[in-house]
């Protein structure tokens, strides 16, 4: 079991991001990572649509084989991970934006929070935006169209620098000196945000997090790849090869695939 691979899904290109770190720190492990691009982005999507793919996501990779799988997507992890524990009996990983550190260091009293509807409207993000956002402003903001643009290759375009802008902007006027990134297509946006931001911003994003939990729950579970041999690792996407294979080394094999 421990040779298996470990399955990583997101709504697209974004959960790269928490694969990079994870292939990091766990070179040896075997890796599936999906992107469900087709059906980006999530964060637009009702509770009972994001619980259904992320079953579907969860199925594929349990046929083939995955011994743990991370939800490398706040929206599926605040959405539908509950339901997926509940229904598998393989551990999951989830990640969702990491407000606590950030409330826990403000110096100013404001943070500014980056993600999707379907997670900011989440009952999961409430709760701990709840905890942790007593005595602070935080600014939440939806990142509406952020996602399709990234999907579509335009990561660097004037109209996705706009748009970023004017998500920033209310953030940037009440003093926030923490950016939490709600969402793992953000990452990507990480040089745009330093040159938008003040330099007093700090940028945080939960992927490192994400990896050492990773390396964690395996070792719980007796699941880490010990043995010494070259790691394979296979990205499949059901939409566009090309902009899967702009977002990782090119020593990965990036193939299209229905699901
Ligand atoms: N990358 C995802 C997240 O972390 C989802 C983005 C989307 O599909 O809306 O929330």
């Amino acid at each position: 079991m421990s040779t298996n691979p470990v399955g990583i899904f997101d709504s697209g290109i974004g959960g790269t991001s928490i694969f990079k770190e994870i292939h990091q720190l766990l070179p040896n492990e075997n890796i599936i990572y999906l992107a469900d691009s087709l059906n980006a982005p999530y964060g637009e999507k009702s509770k009972a649509e994001i619980i259904q793919l992320s079953i579907k996501n969860t199925e594929l990779l349990l046929s083939k084989g995955c011994k743990l799988i991370v939800v490398a997507c706040n929206t599926a992890t605040t959405n539908a991970i509950s339901k997926l524990r509940a229904s598998y009996n393989i551990p999951f990983i989830g990640i969702e934006p990491a407000i606590k550190p950030a409330s826990l260091h403000t110096k100013t009293k404001a943070i500014g929070i980056l993600a999707t509807k379907g997670t900011l409207t989440s009952s999961l993000f409430h709760k701990t935006s709840n905890i942790y956002s007593k005595d602070i402003t935080v600014i939440e903001q939806v990142g509406e169209g952020i996602v399709p643009l990234i999907e579509d290759g335009k990561l660097n375009s004037p109209e996705l620098k706009e748009l970023l802008y004017s998500y920033l902007k209310p953030m940037i006027k009440v003093n926030i000196d923490y950016l939490v990134l709600g969402c793992t297509h953000y990452p990507y946006l990480i040089p745009l945000l330093t040159e938008m931001l003040p330099n007093t911003v700090k940028i945080i994003d939960s992927g490192q997090a994400v990896a050492k939990q990773t390396k964690a729950i395996l070792e719980q579970n007796e699941l880490l790849n010990n043995t010494i041999s070259l790691s394979q690792v296979k990205f499949y996407t059901n939409r566009n090869v090309a902009v899967l294979k702009s977002f990782v080394d090119d020593e990965f094999q990036v193939e299209y695939l229905q699901f």
